[in-house]
């Protein structure tokens, strides 16, 4: 059986992630007798250098005749001042939107070998496992009218928080699937004592949940999930909710288990799905052989999963990252005395060689 999967770098460290992830997959390969073929897209500020696009049709076209996507990341100063629809991140977006990928998943699970690591105490993140269920391809990111316009002698800039019931019903379904294969919790988050497209989620997770008899259905106010996650991280199992809370409460989400280099993503829905790591392009570091390759090869584990239903050889990954963690190897970022550090490229051929 052979696997098409679509690589995207992008930019800063998305090169250097991105080939660690490959090396994994070659070495799965190898060792369950897979054969993954790799084409290469150029996407965000990559793609805007050579085509002047940061999505360009090939790409596009591409992604959607391959099995899986593998994404680096996008962004970095060099195009912070282009027009906003010439910006990397519209990549991301477009990529998203055009493959109908609404439902994120980001797990943010310790690793006992990286309790240290985080900036909380040990007592309160030992344990914490928590699956974001983040839906991507609606709320304030993509509703209309946006804009700028002059008004009144100033300017004024308007987005739109738009959610209809189909949009919230799939992404609860998504949430209540994954609850099951957990441990039966969801916790919807919203601003409904506010937001009336909040009051319109509650309503429908609610009836959704009624379809899940045997998961336990808890709603929380966003400010006050932002609170919880730091106090109490390990009462949540799956938390869902809409796209711009979801983007805040992932990386805050992330930093519990002590860098939001760990990070891995799913994106799914559509027929072709996308893997990508939760960070983001780092510029500082690019092409330093510093960044932690270990969100990326996490995701790849996910790709493995979500996409081609190889389960064993899946968790074979993740028991790989976990033994390598267990030997003391770190990169910068997860770096503490008396472990050893690691480049990024002798990190990904630490998790190679285990599998
Ligand atoms: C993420 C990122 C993106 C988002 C940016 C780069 C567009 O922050 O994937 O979390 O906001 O969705
Ligand atoms: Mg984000």
């Amino acid at each position: 059986m052979s696997y098409n999967i679509a690589v995207l770098p992008g930019d800063g460290i998305g090169p250097d992630v991105v080939r660690e992830g490959m090396k994994v997959l070659k070495k799965i390969g190898q060792r369950f007798n897979r054969q993954f073929v790799f084409r290469e897209g150029l996407v965000g500020g990559a793609a805007i250098d050579k085509t002047a696009q940061p999505l360009p049709d090939t790409t596009f076209t591409l992604c959607k005749a391959s099995d899986a996507v593998l994404l680096g990341a996008v962004g970095g100063p060099k195009w912070d001042n282009s027009p906003p629809e010439l910006k990397p991140e519209q990549a991301l977006l477009g990529l998203r939107k055009k493959l109908g990928l609404f439902a994120n998943l980001r797990p943010a699970r310790i690793y006992p070998a990286l309790i240290a690591a985080s900036t909380l105490k040990t007592e309160v993140v030992e344990g914490t496992d928590i699956l974001v269920v983040r839906e991507l391809t609606g709320g304030i990111y993509f509703g209309t009218p946006r804009g700028v316009h002059p008004q009144n002698g100033e300017q004024v800039a308007v987005n739109t928080l738009v959610y209809s019931t189909s949009e919230v019903r799939r992404i609860a379904h998504q949430a209540f699937e994954a609850a099951v294969k957990r441990k039966n919790k969801v916790c919807s988050v919203d601003k409904a004592n506010i937001l009336e497209s909040s009051q319109l989620w509650r309503k429908v997770v609610t009836q959704v949940a009624a379809g899940y008899p045997g998961v336990e259905l808890t709603h929380m106010y966003v400010d006050n999930c932002a609170m919880q996650l730091i106090r109490n991280p390990r009462q949540f199992d799956v938390i869902v909710t809409e796209n711009m809370f979801g983007d805040i409460l992932s990386d805050e989400a992330a930093m519990l288990t002590g860098s939001i280099g760990m990070l891995p993503s799913a994106s799914l829905g559509g027929s072709v799905a996308l893997y990508e790591p939760v960070h983001g392009s780092a510029p500082d570091i690019a092409g330093t052989d510093k960044a932690n390759p270990i969100a990326t090869i996490a995701s790849v584990a996910m790709m493995l999963r979500y996409s081609f239903n190889l389960e064993e050889e899946a968790l074979c990954v993740e028991k790989a990252i976990e033994k390598v963690l267990d030997q003391g190897y770190r990169t910068a970022d997860i770096y503490s005395n008396g472990t050893t550090l690691l480049g990024t490229a002798a990190m990904g051929d630490a998790i190679a060689s285990c599998i």
